[in-house]
């Protein structure tokens, strides 16, 4: 492994950082919002979105988060193992199902000890971060908005309760 790097590299990394995203993705040939709305946006063309925009931002989130977890960080991380097969659409069989009501999901979170983190981050870090990367609005409990991007974008609600 080289133990610097090349002056020509450095230069372009430092280049990158400091041109705003919006100009970083122009550059990068892939459309997307606020230009382009998500809803609006062709297949193929989310596909590049997610690539170019998706994965560079969720990654360093959720590795920071769990570094051992998320080590190994795909498009299967969000939409599973099944996910180019079912057209990758969410949600998606690859993540953990939740509880389908408030009550239940309250009783989980006194079952499973290491839910509440895992809400916390979720709430705060995955999903303003996913709702800016697509431009929507993010569910706020406070303030309900039909249509709102929320855990239930990515994970399955279990169909029966207990
Ligand atoms: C951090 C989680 C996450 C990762 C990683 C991710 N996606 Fe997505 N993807 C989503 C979410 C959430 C949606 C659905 C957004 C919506 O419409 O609500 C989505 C939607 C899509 C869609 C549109 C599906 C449809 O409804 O037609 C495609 C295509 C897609 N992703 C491809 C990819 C590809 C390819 C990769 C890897 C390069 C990838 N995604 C990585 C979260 C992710
Ligand atoms: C952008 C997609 C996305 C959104 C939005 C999202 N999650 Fe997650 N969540 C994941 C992924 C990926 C994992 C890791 C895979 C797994 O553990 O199932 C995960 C894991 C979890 C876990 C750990 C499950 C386990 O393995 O025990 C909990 C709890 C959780 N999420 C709760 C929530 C809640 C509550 C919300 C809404 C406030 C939410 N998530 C929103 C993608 C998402």
């Amino acid at each position: 492994m080289r133990n610097r790097l090349s002056p020509v590299l450095s230069t372009a990394t430092l280049a990158l950082l400091l041109i705003p995203s919006g100009v970083r993705l122009a550059s990068a040939k892939a459309v997307g919002p606020p230009e382009v709305a998500w809803k609006d946006m062709t297949v193929p063309q989310k596909k590049a979105y997610m690539k170019v925009a998706v994965m560079p931002t969720m990654k360093p989130i959720f590795q920071t988060f769990d570094g051992k977890k998320f080590k190994t960080f795909t498009c299967a991380t969000c939409h599973g193992a099944d996910g180019a097969d079912r057209k990758f659409k969410m949600p998606s069989n690859g993540i953990h199902p939740l509880p389908n009501t408030p009550a239940a999901f309250q009783a989980k979170m006194k079952e499973e000890p290491t839910w509440p983190k895992w809400t916390e981050f979720m709430s705060q870090k995955v999903e303003p971060a996913m709702g800016k990367l697509l431009d929507v609005p993010v569910f706020d409990p406070k303030k309900p908005v039909k249509g709102a991007f929320g855990c239930a974008n990515c994970h399955k609600l279990e169909t029966a309760t207990p």
